[in-house]
């Protein structure tokens, strides 16, 4: 069991990479970046390291999956950005594909898992037409307890439940923060469970809490070992010895690359279908954490940028290969798929056809991966390998882990506070004065002393 880094087409000017000297410099300021988020650790400001082995937590998990056994067709979990790309990562990793597409007894008696991330009223619309509502069990899940769209698909679901007669506190379980916002005294008032968010784990990087975890073992995914992957990642991520710590080598790596080789794009490609919604939850982790402005004014943050192979050799490679030279990729390679077909010989006289028969699918993604790989470094276009043994529940909870220590070093990395995301509040305050929420005349105010849209700059 083990995951590793190849960054050997990260160093040299060969390859496009950093300067040898300067990666051997890079170690001192890794030391400072461990040592500020170990006083944050050490000081309960941020718990996503140490709660994946707290028992109290999966208890909680735990205890609900036994009592709800058998009760669900359908789980709906209901929330947006860091309570829906977590779950949808770990469904699309670790249960079969097409899950909800296959009959019960093919998913082993687990329900189906649906997540919605999103108010688009089509999809909603049609989800709900298609559920029983009597065997559906809606996981509402909200850190803040108070985000509009996870409060109005909440409305949503509540007002079809009361229009059916079915009531409510059967059908829904919260997880939400232990003491603030609006689900909290709601879950009381109205008898629905309720589980935890610690509250010093904020939303993207909750997934190793009830907010991934519940979802997960409601389908059946062996969250133990998930837990134990992710805690045996943080283990090994306590030294601040930066050649040791996977996730310093990647913090540190793509921080060098951004502020002295301009490499501000970051590519994450994974070379297995399974970890496609995986890139899509790193891509939120990143982004929002890293994207901010500095206490001096001067605004910084790498731009996270999901592929996937071999797919996308086939749209975005040309523009890593040929296109500005301002990216870094990293791909994610397996060593040990959990199935393999192999390509029937036959039509050997034509030379398209010939070569492949009797290799495997797996030899030819693993092929391409590494032939893109060098051909990048050929090029002198900068680029890892993270190398999972298997896609099963220890490597991903450990994967995900490695990904969010590395997100806390590279904000520390950067001088910036990694846990907040300020620069979406305006959009926010906007959106509540447009729609009467109580309190927000000031938006109100800034909203209408916008410019107007110009009819000469209309087409
Ligand atoms: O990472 C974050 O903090 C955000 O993406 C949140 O997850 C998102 O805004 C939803 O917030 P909440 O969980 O409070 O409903």
């Amino acid at each position: 069991m083990s995951i590793r880094i190849d960054y050997s087409n990260m160093i040299g000017a060969g390859v496009g990479g950093l300067d040898e000297a300067a990666w051997g410099d890079a170690a001192q300021a890794f030391r400072a970046a461990h040592a500020d988020f170990t006083r944050l650790r050490e000081a309960g400001a941020v718990g996503f390291a140490d709660v994946v082995s707290e028992p109290a937590l999966r208890k909680q998990v735990t205890d609900y999956v036994a009592s709800a056994r058998g009760a669900h067709d359908d789980i709906v979990v209901l929330g947006i950005g860091g309570s829906a790309l977590g779950p949808i990562a770990l469904r699309t990793a670790l249960r079969p594909s097409g899950w909800n597409m296959l009959s019960a007894a093919e998913r082993g008696g687990f329900p189906r898992l649906h997540v919605l991330d999103n108010v688009d009223p089509v999809t909603i619309s049609a989800l709900l037409g298609q559920l029983a509502l009597s065997r559906t069990l809606f996981v509402v899940t909200s850190k803040s307890g108070g985000t509009a769209e996870t409060m109005s698909q909440f409305l949503i679901v509540a007002g079809r439940l009361r229009d059916a007669g079915i009531p409510i506190a059967d059908r829904f379980v919260f997880i939400t923060d232990p003491a603030q916002g609006a689900l909290r005294p709601l879950a009381a008032a109205e008898g629905i469970p309720a589980l935890d968010i610690p509250s010093n784990v904020g939303g993207r990087f909750s997934v190793l809490t009830p907010v991934g975890m519940l979802p997960a073992a409601l389908v059946g995914v062996d969250v133990g070992e998930l837990l134990d992957g992710a805690a045996a990642m943080a283990a090994r991520c306590d030294t601040d010895e930066l050649r040791q710590n996977p996730a310093g080598v990647f913090a540190t790596l793509q921080w060098m690359a951004d502020t002295r080789n301009g490499k501000l794009i970051n590519v994450f490609m994974p070379y297995s279908d399974q970890l496609r919604d995986f890139a899509a939850w790193f891509v939120q982790l990143w982004a929002e954490s890293l994207g901010k402005q500095k206490p001096d004014g001067t605004f910084v943050g790498p731009t996270p940028l999901a592929a996937l192979g071999a797919t996308d050799q086939h749209s975005q490679v040309q523009l890593f290969m040929e296109g500005p030279m301002n990216k870094t990729v990293t791909f994610v390679a397996i060593a040990e798929r959990s199935m393999d077909v192999t390509i029937p010989a036959g039509f050997g006289h034509i030379t398209e056809l010939g070569y492949l028969g009797s290799h495997t699918l797996g030899e030819l993604i693993d092929v391409e991966q590494r032939a893109t790989a060098g051909a990048l470094a050929r090029r002198k276009r900068p680029n890892m390998t993270i190398m999972l043994d298997r896609v099963d529940p220890w490597h991903v909870g450990g994967f995900m882990m490695m990904l969010e220590l590395a997100t806390a070093y590279a904000g520390q990395l950067y001088g910036i506070d990694a846990f907040n995301q300020p620069g979406v509040e305006l959009g926010k305050q906007f959106a509540y004065a447009l729609l009467g929420r109580p309190g927000s005349d000031d938006a109100r105010r800034e909203w209408e002393s916008l410019p107007a849209a110009d009819p000469r700059w209309t087409v």
